[in-house]
């Protein structure tokens, strides 16, 4: 694909005065640009839609980092979409512990039972079928039939919007609607154009992940330096602005360690709410701190000795959690209760299993 080199004629300005540059120059120049400087990932040593799937739905609120680590012994646990399905939600779930919202790994399940049950066993191929999928939304179905099956698919996700905000030059935040739709419309011309779609579209992340960085990009190692607008206009440092932090609701968990022998007792949380069907200790929500009677007041069974023995907080997206952990004891013989192999096989939330090995099993690191 030929490149006409920068367009003299760009505009510079808000949403109305957008930069037009010529796509397939831009195309052309990020798909020469990847292969040389792509980040050496797990899921772009072998590919196959399969993998394009799950690493893609795992990386959509996980950092790069956390999935790297991960990905070959989930992908070694369930290698197709039919061993997924056959192994069932909590299997998923249980494996996909520390990725973080936990309702995706659901979502991933039924996506395989789809897989399965309405295609075969294998990932659809086109964008409106990947959208029928539990989990796929616009970014993802795009994700998927560009790098699967180099189809014409845009993806805009925060990489992508920072780096158009600051090819076009447009100062907004960076969740405004009107330039998510910008750049929409712009991701679409460029994959439109490219040659491989699938290269693009991880060309454009990976620009934004590894040089057009949020704060202080590395413009010298930018193959669109000399089309950037923002860099013209000398804002590619405050463009696209940051969107206002979310308000975090402050939640008090006093959870409780009762031990029986070996053994400690779990029970499940609701299907609704923050960590939706995972496991936890017994524990008491409430807004403020509660004094250990009101703890045990608060359980459904009866527990007596309880005392207070370490308190730590959580932020997560959209809440503060404080966590108040107790001990104490209790003659029920119902519930769940777990040796250390058996609670290792559950699904809980990170801090819930830090929180557990520490105190329940002694494991220190
Ligand atoms: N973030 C989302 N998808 C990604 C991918 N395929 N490679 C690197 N980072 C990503």
């Amino acid at each position: 694909m030929s490149d006409p080199g920068p367009n003299p004629e760009t505009e510079l300005g808000g949403t109305a005065g957008v930069a037009r540059i010529e796509p397939a120059g831009i195309a052309a120049r990020l798909e020469s640009w990847f292969p040389e400087h792509r980040r050496d990932l797990p899921w772009r040593r072998i590919r196959s839609p399969w993998r394009t799937l799950v690493s893609e739905l795992m990386l959509q609120q996980t950092q790069v980092s956390r999935v790297e680590e991960r990905f070959e012994a989930f992908m070694a646990r369930f290698p197709d979409p039919v061993a997924m399905a056959t192994a069932g939600e909590d299997a998923v779930v249980a494996a996909w512990e520390g990725l973080g919202y936990y309702r995706r790994a659901r979502l991933l399940h039924a996506a395989a039972v789809a897989i399965r049950d309405e295609h075969g066993g294998e990932v659809p191929d086109t964008v409106p079928a990947l959208l029928k999928l539990p989990g796929v939304g616009r970014y993802t179905a795009g994700s998927i039939a560009s790098i699967a099956f180099d189809l014409p698919a845009p993806i805009v996700d925060g990489n992508v919007i920072r780096v158009i905000a600051r090819l076009d030059a447009i100062d907004a935040a960076s969740d405004d609607s009107a330039l998510i739709e910008h750049c929409w419309a712009r991701a679409e011309e460029l994959a439109v154009v490219a040659g491989s779609p699938g290269v693009l579209n991880e060309s454009l992340m990976e620009l934004g992940a590894t040089v057009c960085r949020p704060g202080k990009p590395s413009c010298d190692a930018c193959p669109l330096v000399d089309r950037c607008g923002a860099r013209r206009a000398g804002i590619e440092d405050s463009v696209p602005r940051p969107k206002q932090p979310p308000r975090r609701e402050l939640v008090h968990l006093h959870s409780v360690l009762l031990r029986r022998g070996d053994r400690i007792l779990l029970r499940r949380r609701p299907s609704k709410g923050i960590w939706a069907g995972l496991w936890e200790l017994p524990s008491v929500e409430s807004a403020s701190r509660l004094e250990p009677g009101a703890v045990a007041a608060g359980l459904d069974f009866r527990v007596d000795g309880l005392r207070h023995v370490e308190s730590f907080r959580r932020l997560l997206t959209h809440r503060e959690v404080h966590f108040h952990v107790h001990e104490g004891r209790t003659r029920v013989r119902q519930g769940t209760w777990c040796d250390r192999d058996e609670a290792s096989a559950l699904g809980m939330s990170r801090p819930m299993r830090l929180l557990v090995d520490r105190r329940a099993w002694g494991v220190t690191d």
